[in-house]
């Protein structure tokens, strides 16, 4: 007799679900771990400021992640390499500030994990105790295997990122990762490696998507795709691609739910001519 799945012998209770459901307390890793026993699909968007965070919050969006996708995102930089530990520890405590319901992610930057697991420690302690994040996010499988294990044995829930590492742009360009016979047996390898390691979930960025549908098949935590096709247990979008703020190109994985850049830049315009013409204020916003 072949076995049920956890998902197949428990009555499913929608008022538990990570999107749509009822609570109202903060989630955490063992919610999402419940998630994909259940089989449930689930939103993570990235966050960099109180109120945006907030607004998303109110959505019910239940994973945030203050990415170093700040980086170009919101401090002006041309790549995620220059952000700092004291940027991202600012950035993740005013996320945490606006939001009731979310779980937080902060990402580490480049050069706060790279030397060894006691400085992933030391740098991941920061955000939880300095900023109160959740759990942090770091990038590398296999390579990140020790850092992973440390963080986790101390009680910070950590979730990988593999596939597409832009924290490695200079050495591996923005690339889809994993093609071929041997990427994808990597990309399988670093996958288990940071299950093992104790990783509550595994973002997967710009992987074909039967391999991450494959790499999902294969592990016991979720997937978190990003340009990684249909199949992974969570969707996650850069908050300014997804709402059409970001300016220029936006990679072909993105949707565009929304055209920010044009409302702000015709609200802005409007407020402008009124200023320039004398009709505003009115004698409605004024005070005698
Ligand atoms: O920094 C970030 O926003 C990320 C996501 C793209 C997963 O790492």
């Amino acid at each position: 007799m072949t076995q049920l799945s956890a998902a197949q012998t428990k009555p499913s209770d929608s008022s538990k679900a990570l999107y749509g459901g009822k609570g109202t307390r903060r989630i955490t890793v063992r919610d999402i771990a419940l998630a994909k026993e259940r089989g449930e699909k689930w939103p993570m968007l990235t966050a960099y400021d109180a109120m945006t965070a907030s607004v998303f919050d109110e959505a019910g969006i239940p994973v945030m992640l203050v990415g170093d996708s700040a980086g170009n995102c919101h401090l002006g930089y041309d790549t995620t390499v220059p952000v700092t530990l004291d940027e991202m520890t600012m950035l993740s405590a005013a996320v945490v500030r606006g939001t009731r319901r979310a779980l937080i992610v902060g990402d580490l930057p480049f050069g706060s994990y790279q030397e060894g697991p006691v400085q992933a420690l030391r740098s991941a302690t920061r955000l939880v105790k300095g900023a109160g994040v959740g759990a942090v996010k770091l990038e590398g499988g296999e390579r990140s295997h020790e850092q992973i294990r440390l963080l986790v044995e101390s009680g910070i829930p950590v979730m990988a990122h593999i596939g597409l590492t832009p924290q490695s742009v200079n050495a591996m360009g923005y690339r889809v990762q994993g093609r071929g016979e041997e990427a994808a047996a990597q990309l399988l390898r670093d996958a288990k490696s940071v299950q093992d390691a104790g990783a509550f979930a595994v973002v997967l960025e710009l992987v074909p998507a039967e391999l991450a549908a494959e790499v999902t098949r294969a592990l016991h935590i979720p997937t978190v795709g990003i340009g990684a096709g249909p199949e992974t247990d969570a969707q996650v979008l850069v908050w300014t691609d997804m709402l059409g703020l970001t300016g220029g190109r936006v990679p072909k994985f993105v949707k565009k739910y929304a055209d920010l850049r044009t409302v702000m830049g015709d609200a802005a315009k409007a407020f402008a001519e009124d200023v320039v013409g004398g009709t505003f204020p009115l004698e409605e916003h004024s005070v005698h």
